[in-house]
């Protein structure tokens, strides 16, 4: 008797599993259906900028100081997003020899040229944390003797171009509006709403759910193997375009992480530690472009639509190396910290576009002035002489020992 009893509920079971994989599959293949219907080109090359992006932006100012000034470590004011450092190291950015004649643009416009680079890695969250904890990891490059007037005003004779990057390729939120009610539903702890605001299905977020379920990924092994997406689209002299960063270990002699115990708070800058000061062998990158196919599902005003490779592949326009350094030292860290970067310490060849561009240079310029000024600390783009033990010395140390939350 027990045992027939058993023996249905276990087909009950199974059959409930097939039912449900069965709607899954279905799901999959209705929204695939309906994605290549609804995702086709042509787009726009040019921007399109939604009524009222300007107040939203303002709001979001408002919010993301309220937030440095909830998570500062004792007195200092941290950055919004991506405070955790693992470290801020230099290193050298070649133009490839045999650049192809559409891609010689803006500071890859000369082939064989170099620069001089500070690139730091970071963790996304708005707090440090331990590193194994899910997150989004950051690359923020800064080439230096970058010639040309700079669009921010306030920095228009820098000669600095930033490349800022997540290790990610979309981000959870199509537009400016979506940020901000996506951002004030999370500020009040009602994370459900920030993805399904209202009973209206058409507002629902799914695909949008998942990219940020998948944004908070376990680490990488070290900051140096994962690639890195600019993931908003930026001019390249006529084109329009997106970059990444990607591992190139052919660049580099071979190299072996030792395993490292994940455990501990900040085993990332270990694993640079590592590599970088230990066993002295550099790391390297290749810097590539993928320029915009207008007849092809490729918009500019959306964040969360991924261009297909399939579409315009990536292609290598440079190579970022990292020689071997001592970086992890208090002055550096320092240093480190007081630097700002934003898409926007750009020449017009790279103007950055799109709404979510658009927001980033406001919040981007405000929260650094604001964390600046609160830290007594001056704030500089640097030039390519600039040496971390020079004037820059706030009044407080960063704690770079993090022990998480
Ligand atoms: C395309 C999407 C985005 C990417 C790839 C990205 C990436 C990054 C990275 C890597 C950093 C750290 C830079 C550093 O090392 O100093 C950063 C900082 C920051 N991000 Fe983003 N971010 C994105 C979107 C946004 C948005 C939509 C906002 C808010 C509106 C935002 C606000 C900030 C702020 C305020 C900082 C700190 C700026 C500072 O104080 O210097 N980010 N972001």
């Amino acid at each position: 008797m027990l045992k027939r009893l058993f023996t249905k509920l276990l087909r009950f079971v199974f059959k409930l599993l097939l039912l449900l994989v069965a709607l899954g599959l279905l799901g999959w293949g209705v929204a695939e259906l309906y994605y290549r219907i609804a995702w086709q080109g042509p787009v726009s090359t040019e921007e399109e900028i939604p009524v009222g992006e300007a107040a939203m932006t303002q709001k979001i100012i408002a919010d993301a100081i309220t937030i440095v000034e909830t998570h500062k470590d004792n007195t200092r004011i941290m950055r919004d997003a991506h405070a955790k450092a693992h470290g801020c190291v230099r290193a050298d950015v070649s133009v490839r020899e045999d650049l192809p004649e559409n891609l010689q643009h803006g500071v890859f416009a000369k082939p064989g040229q170099q620069y001089p680079a500070w690139v730091r890695f970071s963790n996304g969250n708005a707090y440090p944390q331990f590193d194994s904890m899910r997150d989004a990891r950051g690359m923020a490059i800064k080439l230096m003797n970058v010639e040309g007037k700079k669009l921010l005003p306030s920095e228009a004779d820098a000669q600095t171009q930033d490349l800022v990057m997540f290790n990610q390729p979309l981000f959870f939120v199509s537009d400016v509006a979506e940020y901000q009610s996506n951002f004030a539903a999370q500020a009040e702890g009602k994370k459900v709403q920030a993805f399904f605001p209202s009973w209206d299905p058409r507002t629902w977020q799914f695909r949008h759910l998942l990219i940020g379920l998948q944004t908070l990924a376990p680490p990488p092994e070290s900051p140096f193997s994962a690639q890195y997406f600019s993931i908003a689209p930026f001019k390249y002299g006529p084109h329009n375009s997106k970059y990444r960063t990607v591992p190139a270990p052919e660049q580099c002699p071979d190299y072996a992480q030792p395993t490292l115990n994940q455990n501990l708070p900040n085993f990332l800058r270990s694993a640079m530690y590592q590599q970088l000061s230990v066993d002295r062998v550099p790391a390297c990158f290749a810097i590539q472009v993928q320029l915009q196919d207008a007849e092809k599902y490729m918009p500019l005003e959306d964040t969360s639509i991924e261009w297909r490779e399939e579409d315009s592949p990536f292609v290598t326009v440079a190579h970022l190396k990292i020689e071997p350094q001592d970086f992890d030292t208090p002055e550096q860290n320092l240093f480190c910290d007081n630097l700002s970067f934003t898409p926007w310490h750009s020449i017009e060849e790279h103007r950055p576009l799109g709404g979510i561009n658009r927001l980033r240079r406001a919040v981007y310029e405000a929260v650094s002035v604001y964390r600046h000024e609160r830290n007594g600390a001056p704030r500089q783009e640097p030039t390519a002489d600039t040496q971390p033990l020079t004037g820059d010395l706030g009044p407080q140390q960063p704690d770079t020992n993090e022990q998480g939350e």
